[in-house]
Formats: structure tokens, C-alpha cells, sequence
């Protein structure tokens, strides 16, 4: 009896010497301390004992019991701190490393453009304003001279809601809107999105203009020209020159289409200006007195400018973009470009 306990006492130490982790100890104490470990079922030998050498026996299994236990706690102890400080150090991080670096966004080509645009006319003294999309027919047509039977409504592709709503074709719309609302002098310039149904390489559906109109005594072409000289030399650069031709708009008496210099050659002829050194950028005038009698401005006391132009299409000159889909596609290969 006393060689198995002591056979006992040796193979639960030599075992958990060798025991290499939480899991293996945990598997010997079942092994020896548990229900129907080993330790256990000798207690029922002590049946077959004389009833004299009971407590002896009893005391030798206790003593037993205890040096397991004592020793399985020291050897847990031990590897349990050996594995702490193993997923430490797998856990390990070093903060002096550089950290990941995140992308950041840019602005969009048009709204760089925009706001660009709104600083430039802030310096001159306008103000901005913004307007409904969905526009009456009155204000995008009518009250700019365009009554229903227009043939210049063809032009414009309109999209209409009903018979009396459209969603707006120019930003125009907005110049009848203020004069109808305010009283000269009147300086503003108002960006927006309009809709044409209109769909190739240099036009969009939906797409973006900027409207100016000035109201006031003794407006001029001379004004108008040298407001347009200064703002394309602004966007564009310093020795971009501007020409005027001849042209018709209902609501403008006597009307401009507006050139520019080729912002890509400066005037020598390439692609961009299909070799002419021009690039038309917008469309202008003196207010027709029309207009301004219908929307209550005496046009015997004031006279005004208008023009209105693609934000796009200056976007597209200003940074050599072929075709206006990219600038609505926002494919990030392409807006990155613009940081
Ligand atoms: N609204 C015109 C268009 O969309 C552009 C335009 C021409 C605006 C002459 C004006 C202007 O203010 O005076 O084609």
C-alpha cells in the first residue's frame, strides 16, 4: 500500500514538472485530485484494511493529497506567468512607429471652382445669392422676355413639371426674382445647378452656371467689359484677354457672347481652342429695358449688366478636362488630381 502511494506521490510530481501549460495541469489534477482521480480511488482501498491501520493509512493519503496540491499550485503559478507575459508580449505594439496614414478627400474641381468664382465678385463688391431649382415659368421665361410661344425656348430644352413649373434651364431665372424683389442699386452673383435636356461630351443635364446682373445709374457696356476683363484674368491668368461679339439673348439689349483667351495655349491655337486662340466662355449684356419696366425698374432712371456662364465649362478650360461626364462621375482617380 505505502509503495503505491509513494508510486503515486512520484508520478504526479515528475508529471507536473514536465507540464508545459494551463491546459496540461489542469489535466493532472483531474488525473490524480479529481472524483475518480487517482487519490480518490485509493481512499476506497482503505476498505480492505485492518480497521487499525485505517487512520494511519488515512493520514499517509491526506499527506499525499496535500504535497499534489501544493505542488500543482506552485507549478500553475509559475506558467501562469509565464503565459501572461507571453501574450504581452505578442500584444506588443510600438508606439513610435509611424501611425497608418488616412486618405483625405479633396474638394471637387466645381466647388474649388465655385468658390473661387464667389471671392472673385466678392472683391468686386457683389453679393451672392441663391435660388429655387424649380422655377416658375414666369421667372426662368416670361419676365426675361421670353413669352410661351419663344423660339428661343427650344434652345433650352426645358424640363417641365407642368405647364407653369419647369425645373429651371438658367440661372437667369433669379435675375427676375430680384428685381421684382428689390430696389437698385443691385449688385449679385448667383451659382447654381440648371437642367437642359442636353446629353454629349460638352453638355450635361443637370450642370452648374453662375448668373451676375448689376442695376444701378449709369451702367455701361464699358462696365460690363471691365468687370468680365478683370474677373477671367482672376480665374484664368493675368494675361487672358477678353473679346465681345455681337449676339442675341431675349432678356439683354444689345446682347455679348464673351471669348477668352485659350487658358491651355494663351492664344496660340491648340486642341482645346480647335487652333483659334479663342474659347468662348459666356453670354452677356445691357438689360434689356423690357425686362426691367416688367419686373417694376424704371429704365429711364437705371441701367444694368447681366451675364451668366457654365461653371463647368470654366472648370473644364481652366484645368484642360475633355469631357464633362468626368466632372460628375467622381471616379476619386480623377478628383484627386485637383488637390
Ligand atoms: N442664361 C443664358 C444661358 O443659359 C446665359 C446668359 C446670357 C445669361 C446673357 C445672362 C445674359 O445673364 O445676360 O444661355
Amino acid at each position: 500500500m505505502r509503495t503505491k502511494l509513494n508510486d503515486i506521490k512520484n508520478a504526479a510530481i515528475g508529471e507536473i514538472a514536465e507540464a508545459k501549460t494551463s491546459v496540461e495541469l489542469n489535466d493532472i489534477r483531474v488525473k490524480y485530485l479529481g472524483k475518480s482521480g487517482e487519490i480518490s480511488l485509493i481512499m476506497r482501498d482503505m476498505a480492505k484494511l485492518p480497521k487499525e491501520e485505517r487512520p494511519a493509512f488515512g493520514k499517509l493519503v491526506n499527506e499525499l493529497r496535500e504535497v499534489v496540491e501544493a505542488t500543482l499550485g506552485e507549478k500553475t503559478a509559475q506558467i501562469a506567468e509565464k503565459e501572461k507575459f507571453a501574450r504581452l508580449k505578442a500584444e506588443e505594439i510600438d508606439i513610435t512607429l509611424p501611425s497608418d496614414v488616412r486618405p483625405l478627400g479633396t474638394l471637387h474641381p466645381l466647388t474649388k471652382v465655385r468658390r473661387e468664382l464667389i471671392d472673385i465678385f466678392l472683391g468686386m463688391g457683389f453679393s451672392v445669392d441663391e435660388g429655387p431649382e424649380i422655377e416658375s415659368d414666369l421667372f426662368n421665361f416670361q419676365l426675361l422676355n421670353i413669352p410661351k410661344d419663344h423660339p428661343s425656348r427650344d434652345m433650352q430644352d426645358t424640363f417641365y413639371v407642368n405647364e407653369n413649373i419647369v425645373l429651371r434651364t438658367q440661372t437667369s431665372a433669379m435675375q427676375a426674382r430680384i428685381m421684382t424683389t428689390q430696389k437698385p442699386p443691385i449688385r449679385v452673383v448667383i451659382p447654381g445647378k440648371v437642367y437642359r435636356s442636353d446629353d454629349d461630351a460638352s453638355h450635361s443635364p443637370i450642370f452648374n452656371q453662375f448668373e451676375g446682373l448689376a442695376i444701378d445709374r449709369h451702367i455701361t457696356m464699358g462696365d460690363l467689359q471691365g468687370c468680365l476683363q478683370t474677373f477671367a484674368q482672376k480665374i484664368f491668368s493675368k494675361d487672358t484677354k477678353v473679346r465681345l461679339r455681337p449676339s442675341y439673348f431675349p432678356f439683354t439689349e444689345p446682347s455679348v457672347e464673351v471669348d477668352v483667351t485659350c487658358a491651355m495655349c494663351h492664344g496660340k491655337g491648340c486642341r482645346v481652342c480647335k487652333g483659334t486662340g479663342w474659347v468662348e466662355i459666356l453670354g452677356a449684356g445691357i438689360v434689356n429695358p423690357a425686362v426691367l419696366e416688367m419686373c417694376g425698374i424704371d429704365s429711364n432712371e437705371y441701367s444694368g449688366f447681366a451675364f451668366g456662364f457654365g461653371i463647368d465649362r470654366i472648370a473644364m478650360i481652366k484645368y484642360g478636362i475633355p469631357n464633362i461626364k468626368l466632372l460628375y462621375e467622381n471616379d476619386v482617380r480623377f478628383l484627386a488630381q485637383f488637390n
